[in-house]
């Protein structure tokens, strides 16, 4: 198997895109570590996997730092780091204010620097390790309703580049994937959160992609698995779009 006994760790796995990348891993043989607020969530997917999980709020350092130590105990040395966890606030950006930026940009690209800087140097140090970042279409096009979390992952796409070129001389690749729209409580909270608004936000991402229908976890999931994979060996510093053909650069 492409993933044989490879120690992995899976943030925001308790759910959508990172359940199924749990998922994917450990049927590719990763021994895979979930961490989650979600505590609970993360138990249940780590039971069916035979993994970990782990309590973590990759908003905090510190909260970062001990569940990837957490992680690697549990699993092994972690050679796989999939920075997923993520999350959304709905809503024009007039409407916005620094408490709602502080969650967005925290969760989406402070919590992606803190968890890769409490990895990195253990990857360094043994010569080897693969990262793959969630980012989005939205840090690619701009999505409407969705201003801060668009910043943060267009963080997330150049920070991605930085740490692949700062970590190629240690056999470290770092990439992200740019998802499109997927049926997952993300994004199918946006009606919840905004009504008539919200469902309309949503469709109209459905119908910006080329194939007109949303996107599965399971298919973002299997992309996350090549770059993870020896069989990306040769690509770092990429952003793979997973959106049904949304973007095309
Ligand atoms: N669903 C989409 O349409 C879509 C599109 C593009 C990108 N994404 C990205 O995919 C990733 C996964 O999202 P999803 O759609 O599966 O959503 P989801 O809500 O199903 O899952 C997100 C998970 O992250 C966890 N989480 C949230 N904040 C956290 C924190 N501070 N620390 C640790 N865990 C935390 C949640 O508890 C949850 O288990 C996110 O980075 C999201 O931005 C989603």
């Amino acid at each position: 198997m492409r993933l044989e006994g490879k120690p992995a760790l899976v943030t925001g796995g308790a759910s959508g895109i990172g359940a199924a990348t749990a998922r994917r891993l450990a049927a590719e043989g990763a021994r895979v570590a979930i961490a989650d607020l979600d505590l609970a969530g993360a138990r249940d997917v780590a039971g069916e996997l035979d993994g970990a999980a782990v309590e973590m709020d990759v908003a905090d350092a510190g909260s970062a730092r001990a569940g990837v130590a957490a992680a690697a105990d549990a699993v092994g040395p972690l050679e796989i780091v999939v920075n997923n966890a993520g999350t959304d606030r709905f809503g024009w950006f007039t409407a916005t204010d620094e408490e709602m930026w502080d969650v967005v940009l925290g969760v989406n690209l402070r919590g992606v620097l803190a968890v890769t800087h409490a990895v990195l140097p253990s990857m360094h140090e043994r010569g080897g390790g693969s990262i793959v970042n969630v980012a989005s279409e939205a840090g690619r096009v701009g999505s409407q309703g969705s201003a801060a979390y668009s910043a943060a992952k267009a963080g997330v796409i150049g920070f991605t580049k930085a740490i692949a070129r700062e970590s190629a001389r240690f056999g470290v690749r770092c990439n992200a994937v740019a998802p499109g729209p997927i049926d997952t409580p993300l994004l199918n909270s946006a009606p919840e959160q905004l009504g008539d608004l919200g469902a309309r936000l949503r469709q109209g991402m459905i119908d910006a992609t080329a194939v007109r229908r949303i996107g599965q976890p399971e298919e973002v999931a299997a992309a996350i698995a090549f770059l993870a994979s020896d069989d990306a060996s040769y690509v770092t510093g990429q952003t793979l779009n997973v959106s049904g053909g949304l973007s095309m650069w």
